[in-house]
């Protein structure tokens, strides 16, 4: 039987993650910082009083923003949640999901349960065709959240790949890590192969690195490598830090090579390694932390 998850409809980024994380925020958990709480404005290293600059405020969010920051649920269940009366704050049920609370200094509770921050999960799966990367799909069709052990608990899918492109799909409850990951100002790699049609020579090679123009803007500097070529087809590896819809499709098809096969096998330092088709493996700590170390030029 189809498993239907209790999450976002969308992944958990580009238009949807980006609303829920915003990419300034904290640090997921990591050594030192064992339960998952990420540091608060001071523990950032950010000033404050005593240091000669104002306090910084803390954030201040609607109720079904925080809920889904600490990864309780998604944006859309947790406005659901406000909605049907099942979150308080100091007490008294709030019916408005925006309305403005700081978790610090407010009591907010769901189901009359304090709001806590959520054990924060990362995943690594290694998608395999004919799968939608979607929670839910209204017409029925097979999604990856079909493939995601039992119980693995509210994770939406960073990015998203293709129905027809396989391999390395992150999850995670993270709504910021999501956030930092697909931003293609944060230079994070996305490694794909490709097998497309024909030849390319070298100046559509070259074009590929340096730009083509996808609905009115130039594609950000990219890497191609020819891996081998064989009648009529070639295999390429390629790599890009941004995440435009169908990006490494559209940018062979404007060459005048439309890409046969697609399969992601790494973003950044996390690779898809042998991880067999249709499975998930945790996201290892040494992975997760490359990632979040500063960037010191060029891309990772
Ligand atoms: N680029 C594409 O064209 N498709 C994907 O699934 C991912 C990147």
């Amino acid at each position: 039987m189809k498993r239907r998850h209790g999450n976002s409809r969308r992944p958990a980024s580009g238009a949807g993650g980006r609303k829920q994380g915003g990419k300034q925020g904290g640090k997921p958990a990591g050594k030192g910082n064992p339960r998952g709480a990420r540091p608060g404005p001071r523990a950032a290293g950010k000033p404050g009083r005593g240091d000669g600059v104002r306090e910084a405020r803390p954030e201040v969010h609607g109720v079904a923003r925080w809920i889904s920051k600490y990864g309780i649920m998604s944006r859309t269940e947790a406005a659901r949640a406000v909605e049907s009366g099942r979150v308080q704050i100091g007490g008294k049920i709030v019916l408005d999901p925006e309305k403005p609370c700081h978790p610090e200094r407010q009591k907010i509770s769901i189901d009359g349960r304090p709001l806590r921050r959520a054990r924060v999960i990362y995943l690594a799966m290694n998608k395999p065709a004919g799968y939608i990367t979607t929670a839910f799909d209204p017409m029925g069709r097979p999604t990856v959240h079909d493939l995601l052990p039992q119980g693995t608990g509210n994770v939406q899918a960073v990015g998203r790949l293709d129905a027809d492109t396989t391999g390395l799909l992150l999850f995670t409850n993270d709504t910021e890590f999501a956030a930092r990951l697909t931003d293609s100002e944060s230079g994070v790699e996305k490694v794909y192969i490709a097998r497309i049609a024909g030849r390319p020579d070298r100046p559509a090679l070259r074009r590929f690195e340096e730009g083509i123009e996808i609905d009115g803007t130039r594609t950000k500097p990219a890497r191609v490598k020819v891996l081998e070529s064989g009648e009529g087809w070639t295999r390429v590896e390629v790599a890009i830090t941004e995440g435009r819809n169908r990006q490494v499709r559209r940018m062979w098809e404007a060459l005048g090579h439309p890409v046969h096969e697609l399969e992601r096998i790494r973003i950044g330092p996390i690779s898809l390694g042998d991880l067999r088709t249709g499975r998930t493996r945790p996201v290892r700590e040494m992975e997760r932390a490359t990632l979040q170390a500063p960037l010191e030029g060029g891309s990772r």
